[in-house]
């Protein structure tokens, strides 16, 4: 079978395309290498076919789809301040690109559109955890840009026959997660800090809570995604139903790292979500979803990466 990635050079991305890989499948990556890297593809890029070029060009989607059975999108401005910044930029990747990319899927006849969606959907709604039926409620340009993502998707299923499933991702960590840029996720800019000896800034009190979810058990349900009987048309949660704060965050990566962390506590962030918590029983039940590797588990062999990639040679 031949997968389309879109952001495949990118942290989640890159590790969904090793994992095709590994299971035999014939790969294409669309990325234009805004925050993805050439690097991350170190490992598989004479299996591959890379094309760079982005998703707001129609004919570089057209190409990028040729013979594809599926296409997974994850080409996109991931970060919720640069699109309070410049909703204009974030508007035209995250909408413009993805109704690009369905339009060259249905033309190219792929079996199902897979789409990386966001728990930032939910928005401000006060119940937890947040279930797909709930109504979406965001609080961002980025959040309303990803949500728009579903409703594409499903009307391109309604319309036009195409299969797709879209996927809420909640905060994604794990290897390969860029740390370099203000925007970058924060876990990956707290294991930068620590290894730079610096102290890691938290926007708020700190008490704000996540449901960080390590990137293997999101590649699984992806793949899952694809091929999963009577999933084509719905919404998934994919975290791991926990949630936990950042000050609770870094009292573990002091446990892991051995080093005494102190942060430096700055104004919240406009646009944040204070609580995100996912139930993941829609997962489970159509998708036979499961995390694997849990918080503590995903956060120690992420340290491991980042030490080895970022750490005193
Ligand atoms: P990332 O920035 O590492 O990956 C995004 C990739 O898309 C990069 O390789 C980038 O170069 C590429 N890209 C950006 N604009 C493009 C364009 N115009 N054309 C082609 N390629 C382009 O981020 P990530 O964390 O791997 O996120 C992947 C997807 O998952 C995104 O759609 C994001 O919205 C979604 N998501 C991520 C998280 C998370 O916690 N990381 C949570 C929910 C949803
Ligand atoms: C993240 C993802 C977004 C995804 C969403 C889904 C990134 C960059 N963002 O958004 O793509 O759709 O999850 O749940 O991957 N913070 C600090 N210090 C820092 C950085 C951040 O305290 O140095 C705080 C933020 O203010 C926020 C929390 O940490 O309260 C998480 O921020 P961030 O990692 O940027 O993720 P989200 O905004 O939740």
């Amino acid at each position: 079978m031949r997968h389309l990635v879109t952001g495949g050079a990118g942290f989640i991305g890159s590790n969904i395309v090793d994992e095709l890989v590994q299971r035999g499948h014939d790969v294409a990556v669309l990325d234009d290498l805004s925050t993805g890297k050439e690097a991350n593809l170190a490992g598989v890029r004479k299996k591959i076919d890379l094309h760079i070029g982005s998703v707001t060009d129609l004919a570089a989607a057209q190409s990028a789809c040729r013979g594809a059975d599926y296409v997974i999108h994850l080409a996109a401005r991931t970060s919720v301040p640069r699109s309070v910044e410049n909703p204009l930029d974030t508007n035209h990747v995250n909408i413009d690109g993805t109704l690009n990319v369905l339009v060259a899927a249905r033309d190219a006849k792929v079996r199902r559109f897979v789409y990386a969606a966001s728990s930032s959907a939910y928005g401000e709604t006060p119940m937890l955890p947040k279930v797909e039926t709930m109504q979406p409620e965001p609080i961002s340009p980025y959040g309303v840009t990803k949500y728009v993502g579903e409703l594409y998707a499903q009307v391109f299923g309604r319309v036009y026959g195409l299969e797709n499933a879209s996927l809420r991702y909640f905060n994604v960590f794990g290897p390969r997660q860029d740390p370099t840029s203000q925007y970058s996720g924060v876990l990956s800019r707290f294991m930068l800090a620590v290894i730079e000896g610096k102290p890691p800034v938290i926007f708020g009190d700190g008490e704000q809570s996540r449901d960080f979810t390590y990137v293997e058990n999101i590649v699984d349900e992806t793949l899952r995604a694809c091929e999963a009987s009577g999933a084509s048309g719905k919404v998934f949660n994919g975290g791991t139903g926990v949630r936990i704060t950042l000050n609770e965050v870094l009292k573990l990566l002091e446990k892991i790292t051995g080093a005494k962390i102190s942060a430096k506590y700055d104004p919240p962030r406009s646009g944040d979500i204070l609580h995100s918590q996912a139930d993941i029983s829609l997962a489970r039940k159509v998708l036979g979803y499961e995390p694997r590797v849990g918080f503590e588990e995903g956060l120690r062999r992420t340290w491991e990466w980042y030490s080895a990639a970022f750490g005193k040679k």
